[in-house]
């Protein structure tokens, strides 16, 4: 038995970092999971790892999801492989951090298309499998047959405020408005929208930034932030995964519109 058994699950840039262990982390409790990414070498490597956990248990769909193109065939081909879906991990996200007054349009429209839009395309995406299917369900037997959710991503660096971050941080606190008014909108239907902040979390994101790269963090920046952890150690995409687990699965099923910071307690000013 697992937390997970029959759900079927959208998980977003699940070929790498946190996406890659919440795809293989659900594999283990039982579900069927729709690996996305833009890029699909390390998708199929996700899958691969999927593989070795329960055979069969997930595919990959290539595809952006800052395009409604490919969000809606996303959660199409879910419907089509898996006959239904009941889950959709909104976790692909990307950095282009300059300071404010080097920062280009590319850059900001970039990581708004990314963490923001992209959230939202993914949401509406899903309406005709998750909220009417729900509202389906109600309306012929009173009751729905599961709980469905949708577990969204920000940051506390966005809660704390991040010199260099002034596009993700506004698209992830932008993510905080969606979780609690698309909470409120679809809480009728029983569909539980919740978000989570990872807190410093080691992947190719926060990984020490050589000169010339575009993702990463220099390496006295990581030191600082270390320093602000009480935990003093930063996040794995485990710890990030297990609690992703819990907002996805029957052990939330009356938690709806909340943010949960996943950080080592690190304290936000
Ligand atoms: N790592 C951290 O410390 C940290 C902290 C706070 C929040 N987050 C958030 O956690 C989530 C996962 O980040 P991560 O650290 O695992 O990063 P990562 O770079 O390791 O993985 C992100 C994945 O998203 C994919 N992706 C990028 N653009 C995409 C698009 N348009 N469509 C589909 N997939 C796309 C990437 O190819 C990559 O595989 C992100 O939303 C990120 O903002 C991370």
């Amino acid at each position: 038995m697992g937390l997970l058994d029959d759900r079927v699950a959208v998980v977003t840039g699940a070929g790498r970092g946190i996406g890659r262990a919440i795809a293989e982390t659900f594999v283990r409790e039982g579900a069927w999971v729709v690996i996305n990414d833009v890029d699909a070498e390390p998708a199929e490597a996700t899958r691969a790892a999927c593989e070795a956990i329960r055979v069969g248990a997930s595919i990959v769909c290539i595809g952006s999801v800052a395009d409604r193109r490919d969000t809606d065939r996303l959660m199409q081909q879910a419907v089509d492989r898996f006959g239904q879906l009941d889950i959709l991990v909104n976790n692909a996200g990307i950095t282009r951090d300059r300071m404010s007054h080097k920062m280009t349009d590319e850059d900001w429209d970039l990581v708004l298309a990314v963490n923001l839009t992209g959230t939202f395309n993914c949401i509406r995406s899903t309406v005709p499998f998750m909220r009417d299917v729900a509202k389906r369900e109600l309306a012929e037997r009173g009751e729905v047959d599961r709980v469905r959710k949708v577990v969204n991503f920000f940051s506390t660096a966005a809660i704390r405020g991040n010199p260099g971050q002034a596009n993700y941080t506004a698209a992830k606190m932008g993510n905080v408005g969606l979780t609690r008014t698309i909470a409120q909108e679809w809480g009728r239907f029983r569909i539980c929208v919740n978000a989570v902040a990872p807190g410093f979390t080691e992947t190719r994101l926060t990984a020490p930034k050589a000169p010339g790269e575009v993702l990463g963090v220099p390496e006295p920046l990581r030191q600082a932030a270390l320093q602000r952890i009480p935990f003093r150690r930063f996040g794995t995409p485990e710890d990030i995964a297990n609690v992703v687990l819990f907002l996805a699965s029957p052990l939330s099923d009356y938690v709806t519109g909340q943010e949960i910071n996943v950080s080592g307690g690190l304290q936000i000013p």
